[in-house]
């Protein structure tokens, strides 16, 4: 078996609050692999941007900390680092150069009043400890091949300068400018029209086949995870309910909240005004985070849900095919009832 690139076992992130501990994530599992695009897709608030968070060792910065478990992650040295109890040094050493991330909103990433090649520059110097001057011409590099018409002159622009599509492509040439092994996207392309959208998509393949790079992709929209990913990770509530390929995860879901969102993908003739929806086609609501149930999280939702054990005990993930690595966290995804789900939403909505 390979090694993993990044390696989370039994994530847990709580934020102290007066009502007690909200919990982010409650024990997330989940792997990606050198030049691995993975998705991480589910409903607001189960805990997509908090693992993210996580991984780039930001976590203290929101109020919250790790509670449990690891984020094992290969240096480009060949070292393993464990995320959770590295030192803050060997974190900032990492983040920004060997893990980086891509924000949804670019403009409250980007820094107002500074040139936008002195900030990827910075960027470059910081990591790489590179001169003035190179670290310039790595900026105009960038620039270039994140599709930026004339770069050079591109440098000495302020971001509110640009438009929203141009914005985010300085966004990913800072990500890119030290080459890092995993890329994060949170939401990076919801800000934006369909037709950019599918540009920076583009854009982020081609350089991914180019340096060879993993990408952690988050989103709330399973229509576009079959464009861009290798494996799909379904969250639920602060955990992982399902991991598969693409294609199994499409095929074959059994999680019965995996079919259900599969359901609420728009049909391809409503697409263009539906994919920034959110996934609202789902009866019902998550739990709130202070008021979880004791068993399965998603059984009040769950047409397939029997009282024992569903609403009893939490389910574990388990294995529906080890040679591609799909797995579930569901009593009784061996009864069909994904299937059962996704009859009874069907049958709703029509
Ligand atoms: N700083 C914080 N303090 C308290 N609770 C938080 C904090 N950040 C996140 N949470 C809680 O953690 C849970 C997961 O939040 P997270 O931001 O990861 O959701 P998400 O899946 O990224 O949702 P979205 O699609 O809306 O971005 C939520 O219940 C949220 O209320
Ligand atoms: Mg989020």
């Amino acid at each position: 078996m390979t090694q993993a690139l990044l390696d989370i076992h039994d994530l847990w992130v709580g934020f102290s609050s007066e009502a007690g501990t909200i919990h982010g994530t409650r024990g997330v599992s989940l792997s990606v692999d050198t030049g691995e695009t993975l998705a991480l897709v589910g409903e607001s608030g189960s805990g997509k941007s908090v693992t993210a968070l996580a991984i780039l060792g930001l976590v203290e910065h929101g109020g919250g900390r790790i509670e449990r478990g690891t984020l094992m992650f290969r240096r480009r040295d060949g070292a393993t680092v464990d995320l959770a109890t590295a030192a803050a040094r060997t974190r900032r050493a990492i983040r920004g150069n060997e893990i980086a991330m891509v924000f949804q909103e670019p403009m409250t990433s980007l820094n107002p009043v500074l040139q936008i090649g002195e900030q990827i520059a910075e960027a470059v110097r910081l990591h790489q400890g590179l001169g003035h001057r190179a670290a310039r011409g790595v900026a105009e590099e960038t620039l270039a091949r994140v599709g930026i018409p004339e770069p050079r002159k591109r440098l000495t622009s302020y971001p509110h300068l640009l438009s929203g599509g141009m914005r985010q492509r300085v966004m990913i040439a800072m990500a890119l400018s030290c080459q890092p092994s995993l890329l994060i996207m949170d939401e990076p392309t919801t800000a934006l029209d369909v037709t950019i959208q599918a540009q920076i998509l583009d854009l982020v393949r081609d350089l991914q086949s180019e340096i060879g790079m993993a990408v952690l992709f988050i989103t709330h929209d399973l229509s576009v995870v079959a464009e861009v990913a290798d494996g799909v990770v379904v969250m639920y509530a602060g955990q992982a309910v399902e991991e598969a390929t693409v294609e199994d995860l499409y095929a074959n879901p059994r999680h019965p909240y995996t079919a259900a969102l599969l359901r609420s993908i728009p049909r391809l003739d409503r697409r263009a005004d539906a994919t920034r929806a959110p996934l609202s086609a789902i009866p019902g609501v998550v739990p709130h985070p202070l008021a979880m149930p004791p068993g399965c999280a998603f059984a009040p939702r769950c047409d397939g849900a029997v009282p024992d054990p569903c609403e009893r005990t939490r389910p574990s993930a388990e294995p529906v095919n080890s040679s591609t690595g799909h797995t579930v966290r569901c009593f009784r995804w061996c009864d069909g009832v994904a299937g059962t789900t996704a009859q009874a939403q069907l049958g709703a909505a029509e």
